[in-house]
């Protein structure tokens, strides 16, 4: 009879700190799951705070700063949460937000402003101001049109890098590649000479670089070290941010992919050969710092066993829609069972055939009341989780030293209802502005 799921406690994929208690029972960051559940319900996101710190200092140890500032970036797209930002910035990381809410819930993480880098192709005036108002430490400017933007909008010195497109086309999914010509990011070879003039001459801007980034879950180290070079030919300057995107591994069946330790050392030779040998090199992992510190936890809600056996839970593509938007496998375990594995689909609650979680897991014969636990859900599933079907998003709990506490609170229907309203839309609204109604 086989323990559970092939991967027990301590395997490849559920986050490194988990463990096993004197009872046999499955912990994370020294906390028994099934008791967190009993206190909790389900689903729920349980992160290993440790597993955030020692990947957040495998990140500083790699890509060591000259000064004060931060050479490592949490791309808080991954994981956009106060608490998991908090942590990083403990840890000294800064932090890359993509919109004026990413910049929010940073500031909200105590992350300090002079450590946040903004991003976005698509920034808006009001995104750019709450930029500008926060202080951020740099901004990453994406076209001509927003270059015309900060022009009308920056009031004292700001840096910026400018986001090329390094036209390499990176090995992930299709949706994930940035870097690739035709891609939306970044500025053309003739549009970034052009801005390099532009923020050259610029009395409040000065440009401390470039910056490119090829795309996300790539788990070969040499498109990375493609986008250096391509970086080399276009000037000379002080910084240089080559993005993030080093992959994660989500079943025990896939290989391990490239460590930390690996990708820094690729990239800082690239950079030794092809970029000035004082430029500042900066990173901005997301999803490598994120994903393996987190389970999202379920309840078999039912099992109908026919020519499949569909395993039901009480979540699915409302929390987690890595398998409907870019058929990322996951590898689920029973929790704290021990029966004779059958293959089962692991499908969520939600009205459509495309909300499986899973297909052909191997399962501890699953039974009605089961609790599911789905490791490397802590990037991208917090970010991109809704409201399909009325579902109420999880909470996320932060486990360490045997203790939990809940850092983001289940969502109620009373959340669900909160936006609704009844405004006439009239002059007076005009006259007060858009923002004000928001
Ligand atoms: N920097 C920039 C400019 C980015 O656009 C991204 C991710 C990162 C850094 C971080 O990349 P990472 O280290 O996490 O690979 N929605 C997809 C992921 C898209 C990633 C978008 N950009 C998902 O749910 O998996």
């Amino acid at each position: 009879m086989s323990r559970e799921a092939p991967h027990g406690a301590g395997s490849s994929v559920l986050p490194p700190g988990s463990g096993r208690d004197d009872r046999g029972r499955l912990t994370i960051g020294g906390c028994a799951v099934g008791e967190l559940l009993r206190a909790v319900g389900t689903p729920a996101v349980l992160v290993e705070e440790d597993a955030l710190r020692d990947a957040a200092r495998a990140y500083v140890r790699a890509f060591p700063s000259p000064d004060a500032r931060p050479s490592v970036y949490f791309a808080s797209k991954a994981f956009p949460c106060p608490a998991v930002i908090r942590v990083f910035a403990q840890e000294g990381l800064g932090c890359d937000v993509a919109s004026a809410g990413e910049l929010a819930i940073a500031l909200a993480g105590g992350m300090a402003p002079e450590r946040i880098l903004m991003h976005g192709n698509a920034k808006t005036d009001e995104e750019l101001s709450a930029a500008l108002v926060a202080g951020v430490g740099l901004i990453v400017v994406d076209s001509l049109d927003e270059l015309d933007r900060l022009d009308r909008l920056v009031r004292e010195r700001q840096a910026v890098l400018l986001r090329v497109n390094p036209a390499v086309a990176a090995p992930t999914h299709a949706a994930m590649a940035t870097g690739h010509e035709g891609s939306k990011f970044g500025l053309s070879p003739a549009h970034l000479q052009i801005a390099i003039d532009r923020t050259q001459r610029h009395p409040l801007l000065r440009l401390e670089g470039l910056h490119a980034h090829v795309g996300s879950q790539i788990t070969e180290l040499e498109p990375f070290a493609g986008a250096v070079e391509a970086l080399a030919g276009l000037g000379r300057f002080a910084t240089y941010d080559l993005g993030g995107g080093l992959g994660a591994r989500y079943t025990p069946e896939q290989p391990e992919p490239p460590g930390v330790q690996a990708y820094a050392q690729r990239l800082l030779d690239a950079a030794r050969r092809h970029l000035p040998p004082e430029a500042r090199i900066l990173v901005e992992p997301g999803r490598s710092l994120v994903a393996r510190s987190a389970v999202t936890v379920y309840t078999v809600v039912s099992v109908k066993r026919a020519a499949r056996t569909f395993v039901s839970v009480d979540g699915g593509m409302g929390d987690n829609l890595e398998p409907m938007l870019y058929q990322t496998p996951f590898a689920p375990l029973v929790l704290d069972a021990e029966r004779p594995l059958e293959r089962c689909d692991v499908v969520g609650r939600h009205c459509e055939t495309g909300d499986r979680l899973v297909e052909g897991a191997m399962l501890a014969s699953p039974r009605v009341g089961d609790a599911l636990v789905v490791p490397v859900t802590g990037a991208y599933c917090y970010s991109t989780s809704n409201n399909y079907n009325g579902a109420c998003r999880p909470p996320v709990l932060l486990c360490s030293g045997g203790r939990a506490r809940i850092v983001v609170r289940r969502e109620t229907t009373a959340d669900l209802l909160a936006r609704s309203c009844d405004v006439p839309v009239g002059p007076e609204m005009l006259a007060q502005g858009v923002a004000t109604w928001q």
